[in-house]
């Protein structure tokens, strides 16, 4: 099996089109789902003692598979936090995939690690940090915000020593990402959500109101910039000087809108990121790089290495040769190089690429709201941020919002489900693809007439 054939050749000629035909398709259609059952109807056994054979499985994949798997970067994909990785990128993803590096240490894959180290300064640069500020690409902002999290307690545990909690606690705000609170159950820690001010933000006032309640028990405030259902960035001025007084670990959740620090529009947005302790932002969002991709920035990457690096006799050699083993940084050892891709295609197009493309998705979330509050049968959420869009279809309950949507994937018109404010049912778009077109928006408001 690992003999090169001609028949290989053959196959590798296969699957390389096969990629660059979907990297240049145009336009993507909206897939659909299929039961389980009705895959196993389709295509059979796959797994057989003499193998169905590449060809045939490269057939099932792109007769039955790939139609029944979603496309996030079709361009009316406006649910959740979509993606649209560029040209570059995902190419790139082949090589990464052909390349066989192990991306834990120096020793193996230093001129990948030193690429990606290269693209997490950008992003260091663009949020504020200082200088020695680092980190590492780990699979997304779950994982991300645990690693964080897992860090700023080992931190606490550190200065505190006897004298620690026996349960520590996290605070965050109500509109903190679900993760933040799956990250405090692996932990077995508390989370004390924090209230917002009317702007649904969280800020320094109510941060350091919980720190006086509950201050002796909490290793880390999260904060968000770019909450996922309205794009709302915290008050991160005034939280990071109730931090720094408290002297309580600052980490900033930045997974979906951290991407609008690549736009001078958007960048004063952030002030006071800086000062974070910890930071991710998710290039596999909206920064054009394909899934899995993850940034993760620690103001001290020591403070991480101290709880994240793994020792054993096996891996000593690794320690002597080289002082940026990435594995250091976050709950793996064994990584891809992820940020490769993200990597090359910023190499490729320039940062001002980037800026035009946020730029655009800015455009297009001007021109929905604009197209909303004009609308007779519709009527904004909340006024927009970022690049999200929240909105109601007046007269509508709940399950006309499910009807909508599920006719709307139905006729291929878009992908938009439905998400709660106040308990009350909303739509919301997320633009993270400038080719999304302000006509697509047209089409989709009006389909909801
Ligand atoms: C603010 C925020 N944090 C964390 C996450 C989790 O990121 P991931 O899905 O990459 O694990 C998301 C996902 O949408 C998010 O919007």
């Amino acid at each position: 099996m690992h003999e090169h054939t001609e028949e290989m050749s053959a196959l590798a000629d296969r699957i390389i089109r096969t990629a660059r035909d979907r990297v240049e398709l145009d336009p993507i259609p909206l897939e659909h789902p299929k039961t389980s059952d009705e895959l196993d109807e389709l295509c059979g056994e796959t797994i057989t003692p003499a193998g169905i054979g590449g060809d045939r499985a490269l057939d099932l994949y792109n007769e039955v598979l790939s139609p029944a798997s979603l496309s996030v970067d079709f361009t009316r994909y406006l649910s959740f936090v979509p993606a649209a990785p560029t040209e570059a990128a995902v190419l790139f993803d082949l090589i990464v995939g052909a390349s066989s590096t192990y991306g834990g240490s120096w020793l193996e894959g230093a001129g990948s690690v030193w690429a990606e180290n290269q693209a997490l300064d950008w992003l260091r640069q663009v949020a504020g940090m200082p200088e020695g500020a680092g980190g590492v690409f780990v699979p997304g902002g779950t994982i991300g915000n645990l690693s964080a999290m897992v860090a700023a307690r080992h931190d606490a545990n550190e200065r505190r020593g006897a004298d620690r909690p026996a349960r520590w606690a996290f605070l965050a705000s109500k509109e903190s990402h679900s993760s933040v609170k799956a990250a405090c159950q692996v932990m077995d820690a508390d989370v004390i959500l924090v209230d917002t001010g009317d702007d649904r933000r969280m800020h320094g006032p109510e941060v350091a109101a919980a720190l006086a309640e509950h201050g002796d028990r909490v290793c880390a405030v999260v904060a968000t910039s770019g909450t996922t259902n309205l794009g709302l960035i915290d008050d991160l001025t005034s939280i990071a000087d109730v931090c720094e007084e408290a002297g309580v670990w600052l980490h900033v959740d930045g997974a979906y809108g951290g991407a609008g620090l690549a736009s001078e529009r958007t960048r004063p947005l952030f002030d006071g990121l800086g000062r974070a302790d910890s930071f991710i932002v998710d290039p596999h969002k909206w920064l054009f790089a394909p899934f899995d991709c993850c940034a993760l920035l620690y103001k001290d990457p020591a403070k991480a290495q101290a709880i994240h690096a793994q020792h054993a006799g096996y891996l000593a050699f690794l320690d002597a040769y080289g002082d940026w083993n990435p594995s250091d940084f976050a709950i793996h050892l064994t990584r891809r190089v992820r940020g490769l891709p993200f990597w090359f295609s910023l190499a490729t197009y320039g940062t001002d690429a980037y800026a035009a493309a946020v730029d655009a998705t800015l455009d297009l979330t001007a021109a929905a709201a604009e197209r909303i509050e004009a609308a007779d049968h519709l009527e904004l959420a909340h006024p927009p941020s970022l690049s999200v869009v929240a909105f109601r279809r007046k007269g509508w309950d709940g399950a006309q919002y499910q009807a909508w949507t599920e006719q709307a994937m139905a006729k291929g018109l878009a992908f938009v489900t439905p998400s709660r404010l106040d308990k009350q049912p909303i739509f919301r778009f997320c633009f993270v693809n400038p080719r999304t077109s302000t006509d697509e928006i047209d089409q989709i408001l009006a389909d909801m007439a």
